[in-house]
């Protein structure tokens, strides 16, 4: 199959980018979309042409490294898979494909699709963690948690990280990837020691890192990959008021 992709070109991240259009064919179906891009960056190769930047690492909806946006849409136009989930099969013949980097300003662009999404790292260095006394590992059983508990906290934990509720909200929120992180260790026993500052914290360095305010708009429910609702923001909020004013 043929298809004419449309992709940001930009050398670094002080550099104007634009679009280069490229014209690809011999692409099958069945080829996933980074599948895709490889093989445009080996004719690139052969044509001793720059290849192009972007990121991924597993390949298969772990590790939230590959997040582009595509035709518009973040990890383009399937609901909750990542961009290297996404196969050929799913654009037409002689199709334009556009493909551009997660855009906010908290995700510099560092080179074509490759954005620095550093800013995550420090809202997790600010309190995604506990602390635990080293040693031989508790008994399984020592600490009993109720499933609905381990549910919610589980289904929190889903988070991958890999930015496209940041890229698909209009003010560049992070609070759905700042919310699941809290979530999840705040409502387990294990979390309960720091989960004041936990929630202080992490909320303060996502305000410092420059992301916009949560308008409720759920734009990011719809397009996370792991289907983190939304409602994970409103439990962050109240878990924020309560550390603030009453101190737990
Ligand atoms: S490369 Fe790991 S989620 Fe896509």
């Amino acid at each position: 199959m043929k298809i004419v992709f449309k992709i940001w070109r930009q050398v670094n991240s002080k550099s104007q980018g634009g679009f280069e259009t490229y014209e690809v064919d011999g692409l099958t179906e069945d080829m996933s979309f980074l599948e895709a891009l490889d093989y445009l960056n080996e004719r690139l190769v052969q044509r001793n042409e720059k290849v192009i930047a972007y990121e991924y690492d597993c390949r298969e909806g772990i590790c939230g490294q590959c997040g582009v946006f595509i035709n518009g849409r973040a990890h383009g136009p399937h609901d909750n898979i990542t961009t290297c989930q996404l196969h050929m099969r799913s654009f037409k013949d002689g199709e334009t494909v556009v493909v551009e980097p997660w855009r906010a300003a908290a995700f510099p662009v560092i080179k074509d699709l490759v954005v620095d999404r550093s800013a995550f790292d420090r809202i997790i260095e600010q309190g995604g963690y506990i602390s635990a006394r080293t040693g031989t590992a508790a008994e399984a059983n020592a600490i009993l948690v109720g499933k609905e508990v381990v549910d919610r906290a589980m289904d929190a934990a889903a988070c991958i990280g890999c930015g496209a509720c940041v890229a698909t909200c209009k003010n560049a929120s992070a609070a759905l990837f700042t919310a699941a992180k809290i979530n999840h260790l705040n409502s387990l026993p294990q979390g309960k020691p720091e989960a004041s500052n936990r929630v202080l914290e992490m909320t303060r360095q996502m305000e410092l890192e420059g992301f916009g305010s949560c308008t409720f708009t759920g734009a990011c429910e719809v397009e996370c990959p792991e289907e983190i609702p939304m409602i994970n923001i409103a439990e962050m909020n109240a878990r924020r008021v309560k550390a603030k004013w009453l101190g737990k």
